[in-house]
């Protein structure tokens, strides 16, 4: 196992394609896969399938995938650097997910607090996908034997548990994953929504005004950020008890590349207003470029779903090798070489 660990320096990562991209994503993961994309060996995923786990519009879903794909390259994902596809072109992650699921356990599965909470208590009459959910997520990453998996901190547990399928399938079967660990950030792996700054920012959870997307135009984020909720008092300090202005510092020190004090420093004497309109004027001006490139490249459709198909293919390759070697292990025949 060690052994396999220290040889890949692969990242894997992936990203639902249910909503639109927000500021969360991309401070808590997406930033992170560009810079790994220059010294690792990575691979990306627009994990399609995993949209399916809660009910979804077919017309919608195809375009979004898109989309989604269009604004990884917009955020600086380089197709060409780093392997960027579509989890339903690679058959192979939902074979995978198959073989896990005779691994994992029910109990193991019951505890994953993502199924707690988007099943609402409901766990009799949601979809059954919701609760295999995580397995699906483990086959993506296991697959690339993927050592490094960058993520925001949502994803610790379901990181965990890819590990503990890793360690078990090797154990029973014979050295075959790699045991990943999560990649999290010290800052910025939970970014919280804007009108309630106990809940996270989601793409699936909160209305307009709980996020800034990716590419709203800079009167949204203003209004966004100058609507955002406060906490009482009248410093901009961070820290306990100030939940939403910790938040709202955090988002600037990292659109800065600075540090907490430093913002607090450097707004010691200011008002609540005046910093709340540096913050959307700072958003307005990181955001800018990327939501001019997406708007470049999304009026080609078809050239980004060319660029996921080759990644696809890419991906295909590391995907069966490591298939190969599973259907060895676990006692299923060979497959014919497609003619
Ligand atoms: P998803 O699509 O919900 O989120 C994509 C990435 O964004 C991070 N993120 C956040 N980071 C900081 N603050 C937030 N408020 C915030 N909201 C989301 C997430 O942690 C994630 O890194 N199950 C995964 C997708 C997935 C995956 C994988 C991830 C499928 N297969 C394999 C890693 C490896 C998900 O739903 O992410």
């Amino acid at each position: 196992m060690a052994q396999r660990e220290a040889r890949s320096g692969r990242v894997f990562s992936g990203i639902q394609p249910s909503g639109e991209l927000h500021l969360g994503n991309y401070l808590g993961a997406v930033r992170h896969w560009v810079t790994a994309q220059e010294a690792r060996n990575a691979f990306y995923c627009i994990v399609d399938l995993h949209a399916m786990s809660l009910p979804w519009e077919p017309a919608e879903l195809r375009a979004r995938t898109v989309e989604t794909g269009a604004l990884l390259i917009a955020c600086g994902l380089d197709p060409k650097r780093s392997g960027l596809f579509v989890q339903s072109q690679v058959p192979a992650h939902a074979e995978l997910s198959w073989i896990l699921s005779c691994v994992a356990r029910m109990g193991e599965l019951r505890r994953m607090v993502q199924f707690k909470e988007k099943s609402m208590g409901a766990s009799e009459s949601v979809g059954v996908g919701l609760f295999t959910y995580p397995v699906l997520q483990a086959a993506d990453v296991l697959l690339y034997r993927a050592s490094g998996v960058p993520v925001g901190e949502d994803q610790r547990q379901h990181i965990e548990l890819m590990r503990d399928l890793a360690v078990r399938f090797n154990r029973r079967f014979g050295d075959t994953f790699v045991a990943p660990h999560a990649e999290i950030a010290a800052s910025g792996a939970r970014i919280m929504s804007l009108d309630d700054p106990t809940q996270k920012m989601s793409k699936s959870v909160g209305g307009p005004g709980s996020k800034v997307l990716l590419i709203d135009p800079p009167e949204a984020i203003t209004k966004k950020i100058r609507s955002a909720v406060t906490d009482s008092g009248r410093r901009v300090a961070a820290g306990e008890g100030k939940p939403a202005l910790t938040n709202l510092i955090t988002l600037y020190a990292l659109a800065e590349g600075s540090s907490v004090a430093a913002v607090e420093e450097r707004f010691s004497s200011a008002g609540y207003g005046e910093f709340k309109s540096a913050l959307a004027d700072l958003l307005v001006a990181t955001l800018a470029p990327i939501r001019q490139r997406y708007d470049e490249l999304i009026s080609d459709r078809a050239e980004t779903e060319r660029l996921l198909g080759s990644g696809a293919a890419a991906a295909a390759e590391v995907a069966e090798t490591t298939m190969r070697d599973v259907r060895a292990r676990v006692g299923l025949p060979e497959r014919a070489a497609p003619s």
